[in-house]
């Protein structure tokens, strides 16, 4: 589109201060404004601010109306273990016959961590001090030594972190996989608007834009073309998880299996919470629908409250984890069924902007508007979905802040505690406190053993075992 019908278009949806500077622009600059302008779709954008910034729409859920979803209990937490055990194998199936492809969602930034690089190449081992990406990458080499066949891996990143993680995959040589096999796509943007709906410039010459979330993976995935190198790659299966949990069984044939044997398209993991008011979002259910409710949207009663046996109501805790249908991805992400669409979410944020005088102004309040979606939201327009228990011992530990909870030196100690949990499960004898942390700093590199089973059949045929003591990495 030319200068004069997007000045048009931008003066109809009253966004002309777009262009306020637009004469003062060198060349350059001003086919990049033109091109940014032409990629923003202002109907849906005016949707967007009618809906979250004129009307302050909160999430509308009848709290009186949402339950708690039920999910099936761990085979170690009274689950039925020959029905695990039947799911595992046909998980493993899946694994052997190549239809699963690996999703990890990584183009957020990480602003609460405080780590300045894509947060996938923050490092978190106990010893070695590998990072999350390497992490995944040894549990995939793992997989595809167990299953015989190597997995493709698709790795979202967004605007600020595209080059410098595919830069950091190039200089680690794919981190021992095929770079054939490793596939990276950029999500998509958003514009933010004030709190008048007006769009953001953060220059004379461009506009704020943010990452439009994990829900935004749908879509990427489909534009990218990557739904496509899974179609030629006999890839229907996706396990999807975040970037910022090393403890992820990055492939877990038990979830793979119960998605298949369920006839799912979406399905996820819970988890119980560890205290009322965790980060997480709630599994719920709202209308026939099973739903994920955030931390954030649900009342702090409703996250509180008990059942007569004391247990919290709301407990099931979404962990972000995933096995979602290629198919269903393609439905969602072509946008070809207008009804099954994710929503948008808003987020006040402090945005920088550019003054009148063209200076640019850090707010130190919030002074706009981001929209993001969110995956899960997907789940409501699933056929089946699954959604089983899992051990927060083994399968989630994120990093997501510089201390405290959720901090590299919790997840640290999550790591040697299920280190030690294996080892003495196999019979080794290790000295651990009340909470099952060792006094030795061990790892078990996760290409070695990517979960427990592994881990206890390949630790029962290692001659001759290694003498644990401080800084061992037992890798085979
Ligand atoms: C998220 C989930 C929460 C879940 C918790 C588990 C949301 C809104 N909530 O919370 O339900 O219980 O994780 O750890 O996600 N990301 C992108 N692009 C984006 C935004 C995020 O790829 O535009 C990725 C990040 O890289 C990260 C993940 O999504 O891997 C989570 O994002 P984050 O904003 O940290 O979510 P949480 O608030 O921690």
């Amino acid at each position: 589109m030319d200068y004069a019908s997007l000045k048009a278009l931008y003066d109809y949806h009253g966004q002309a201060h777009v262009f306020e500077h637009f004469e003062t622009l060198d060349p350059q600059q001003q086919t990049a404004l033109l091109r940014q302008a032409a990629g923003i779709d202002l109907d849906e954008l005016d949707q967007l601010v009618e809906i979250h910034v004129r009307q302050e729409a909160v999430a509308g859920i009848d709290f009186e109306k949402l339950e708690p979803a039920p999910y099936l209990p761990h085979f170690r937490n009274g689950g039925d273990a020959e029905q695990w055990q039947h799911a595992r194998k046909t998980g493993e199936q899946a694994l052997r016959d190549g239809r699963v492809g690996v999703f990890t969602v990584a183009g957020g930034q990480g602003t609460r961590l405080g780590y300045d690089a894509p947060k996938g190449t923050f490092p978190v081992t106990p010893v070695s001090h590998a990072s999350l990406f390497e992490v995944f990458a040894a549990k995939l080499r793992c997989a595809a030594r167990l299953y015989g066949k190597d997995l493709h891996w698709f790795i979202m990143t967004s605007e600020v972190n595209h080059d410098q993680t595919v830069r950091f995959f190039e200089q680690k040589n794919y981190l021992g996989l095929r770079a054939d096999k490793v596939h990276f796509f950029r999500q998509g943007l958003m514009p933010a608007v004030d709190f008048n709906g007006k769009l953001i410039l953060e220059s004379p010459g461009s506009l704020a834009m943010s990452p439009d979330g994990h829900g935004g993976s749908l879509r990427a995935l489909y534009r990218s073309g990557s739904t496509r190198i899974m179609r030629e790659n006999g890839i229907d299966l996706l396990s999807y998880f975040q970037v910022d949990n090393p403890l992820v069984k990055c492939v877990d044939p038990y979830f793979i299996g119960f998605h298949i044997l369920g006839n799912s398209e979406m399905s996820g993991k819970a988890l119980p919470k560890a205290y009322p008011g965790e980060k997480v979002g709630h599994f719920c259910t709202y209308g026939g629908k099973t739903v994920v409710v955030e931390y954030s949207d649900l009342p702090a009663e409703l996250q509180e409250a008990r059942q007569p046996d004391g247990n919290l109501k709301f407990s099931g805790g979404s962990i972000a984890i995933h096995v979602i249908n290629v198919d269903f991805v393609e439905r969602l992400g072509s946008g070809s069924n207008p009804e099954a669409s994710l929503p948008f979410h808003k987020a006040v944020k402090k945005i920088p902007y550019c003054a009148p005088d063209r200076s640019i102004v850090r707010p130190d309040k919030p002074n706009g508007v981001k929209f993001e979606m969110f995956v899960f939201d997907a789940l409501p327009f699933a056929r089946h979905p699954i959604l089983i228990e899992t051990l927060r011992s083994e399968d989630f530990s994120p990093v997501k802040n510089a201390e405290g909870v959720d901090s590299p030196e919790s997840c640290r100690k999550d790591q040697l505690r299920m280190a030690a949990s294996w080892l003495k499960d196999a019979g080794v004898n290790l000295k651990t406190d009340d909470s099952g942390l060792p006094e030795t700093v061990i790892e078990i590199d996760p290409a070695f053993a990517m979960d427990r089973e592994t881990f206890l059949s390949e630790w029962a045929r290692l001659s001759p075992k290694p003498a644990i003591r401080d800084g061992l990495i037992i890798s085979g």
